[in-house]
């Protein structure tokens, strides 16, 4: 055989992984091999592989004809739209997908490349866990890519796309990374498993209600996003990928866009109702902002009532955190702040810029959130913008009341272009909640306590339940007719674009956990 004809030769075993039943058997549990995910996350015929001849050691339980090229994970470079990202993908027909020795170098050194090229990392997860043939030599290789993924933390992106199964401490990588997307039925997270589960607190439930994508995405937040199957996965990576940069070092992204910097939208006029109580789609604000009305919600369907969003102003990325007033009337609670917290922090590291729409009536009052601690929470997210250096714009459309006022960006931590709707109410409280406490005695002594409860009320909106009081002190930059938003988030963001700021010098922060 000529040499040139045995690489062929050898190129097309390792291509088959762990032989065409095993692919047979991936297909009929409706999941992809790694091979065809990577050809559907890349660009058309980008992916240049490495480390395909890569082989298991050998070891005792482990027969050498066992022993598959590629050992398990499919390794390489690629591009989307254009841009370099590192890629990983887990190959099930091999052990499952296991990790072990050789399996995890080769995650490492692709990992290595991602950072010292400064190129997000991409890693499909489809995998057994830990090879129990290969022992300790398996958790060491675990290790080896958690401490990888703690290094790269905010120098590029690091995207977990779950296909298939990632249990126990397998988890952990997924959840350092930036942002989990996971299939529905086919992929599964959980520390422990449902029989362990059984044995220890008698409760029963199935794989997909312990730790399937809809828990995930809706309960827990591990994931990010949750997706029906791998091609609709994959392709919502490659629109994720489309609004970052490629490190910290990058700016965000831009691509051309046919929608006007000065369009100006009379909608948003009308669009917050005369009554402080009566909710509207801030996702109808945001769409009507933004470019061409396109933004990727994230985290969509956990703590909805806080929306963070990638969006695009003149074509340039940013990162937009709102309050949902139709759900909970947006109030701020324990998941609320600790979604939108990390998402500011995302931002913050990868020169995102921060686009904030508030319409906050507070945290959320209760015995369950204060003992499950709203207070270390709340302050996640007033940590996270009080330390974020990127341009931070703010919108106040409606109610900026009490603490909450100060956390969601605002100029004292250094928000740099706040304004505010004219419908806006910045105050320590709502109105009826300050009425009944500061003229409690008054009230008390009434003939008619809910006729002057409704004058006091009236004379407090007008006194104290406006943007005026905020713009005469300066804590908010102009009061904006709500169709100009887009037009002025637009300039200021160009005015922005050279911003520099910066932090005390620290080995790191103390961010309440
Ligand atoms: C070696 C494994 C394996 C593993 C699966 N296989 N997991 N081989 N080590 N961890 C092999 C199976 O033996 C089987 O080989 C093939 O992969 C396909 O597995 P199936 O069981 O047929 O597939 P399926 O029915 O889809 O079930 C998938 C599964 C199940 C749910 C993942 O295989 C399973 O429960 N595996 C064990 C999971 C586990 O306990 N892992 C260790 C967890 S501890 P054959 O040749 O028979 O077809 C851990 C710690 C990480 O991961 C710690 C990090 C710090």
């Amino acid at each position: 055989m000529r040499p040139t004809e045995r690489l062929e030769a050898m190129r097309r075993q390792a291509a088959l992984g762990g032989g065409e039943q095993r692919i047979a058997q991936q297909h009929a549990k409706g999941k992809l091999t790694a091979r065809e995910r990577i050809d559907l996350l890349l660009d058309e015929a980008s992916f240049t592989e490495i480390d395909a001849f890569v082989m298991a050691r050998p070891t005792e339980l482990i027969a050498d004809d066992e022993r598959v090229m590629g050992d398990g994970v499919v390794t390489g470079f690629g591009r989307i739209d254009g841009r370099v990202v590192y890629v990983f993908a887990q190959d099930f027909t091999v052990f499952g997908g296991s990790l072990a020795e050789a399996h995890a170098e080769k995650i490492c050194k692709v990992m290595d490349l991602a950072v010292r090229t400064g190129a997000p990392i991409i890693g499909l997860n489809d995998s057994g866990g830990a090879r129990i043939q290969e022992g300790v030599v398996s958790l060491g290789g675990y290790a080896d890519i958690f401490l990888r993924n703690v290094l790269a933390s905010g120098v590029v992106p690091q995207i977990s796309a779950i296909l298939g199964p990632c249990a126990g401490g397998a988890v952990y990588s997924p959840a350092i990374t930036d942002f989990v997307a996971m299939v529905r039925d086919t992929a599964h997270m959980f520390v422990t498993g449902p029989n362990v589960v059984r044995t220890v607190t008698h409760e029963d439930v199935t794989f997909d209600e312990l730790g399937g994508a809809d828990v995930h995405a809706r309960k827990s937040g591990v994931a990010h996003f949750a997706a029906d199957d791998d091609v609709s996965c994959l392709a919502l990576v490659r629109r994720l990928v489309s609004y970052l940069p490629s490190n910290n070092l990058d700016g965000a992204p831009a691509r051309s866009t046919d929608d006007p910097v000065d369009r100006q939208d009379r909608e948003l006029d009308t669009i917050v109702p005369a009554a402080a109580a009566r909710p509207y789609d801030m996702r109808e604000v945001i769409r009507r902002v933004v470019d061409d009305g396109e933004m990727l919600g994230v985290h969509e369907e956990w703590a909805q009532n806080v929306i963070c969003a990638f969006a695009r102003l003149d074509g340039r990325s940013v990162g937009v955190v709102a309050q949902q007033p139709t759900v909970l009337a947006g109030v701020l609670d324990i998941d609320a702040s600790t979604k939108a917290a990390r998402f500011v922090r995302f931002c913050d590291a990868f020169n995102i810029p921060l686009v904030t729409f508030v319409d906050v009536p507070g945290f959320l009052p209760g015995v369950a959130q204060e003992h499950a601690g709203i207070i270390r929470s709340g302050a996640k997210l007033l940590y996270a913008y009080a330390e974020a250096t990127v341009p931070k714009l703010t919108v106040i459309t409606r109610k900026a009341y009490g603490g909450a006022y100060d956390v969601m960006s605002s100029k004292h931590i250094r928000g740099d272009y706040n304004v505010a709707w004219p419908s806006a109410e910045i105050a320590v409280m709502g109105p009826e909640g300050a009425v009944n406490i500061i003229h409690r005695d008054e009230l008390a002594k009434a003939k008619d306590p809910d006729r002057r409860r409704a004058e006091l009320v009236g004379e407090y909106v007008e006194r104290f339940a406006n943007p005026y009081v905020a713009a005469s002190r300066g804590y908010i930059d102009d009061v904006i007719e709500p169709r100009q938003t887009r037009p002025r988030l637009v300039a200021a963001l160009h005015a922005l674009a050279t911003k520099r700021d910066t932090n005390p010098r620290r080995k790191h922060g103390n961010i309440p956990l």
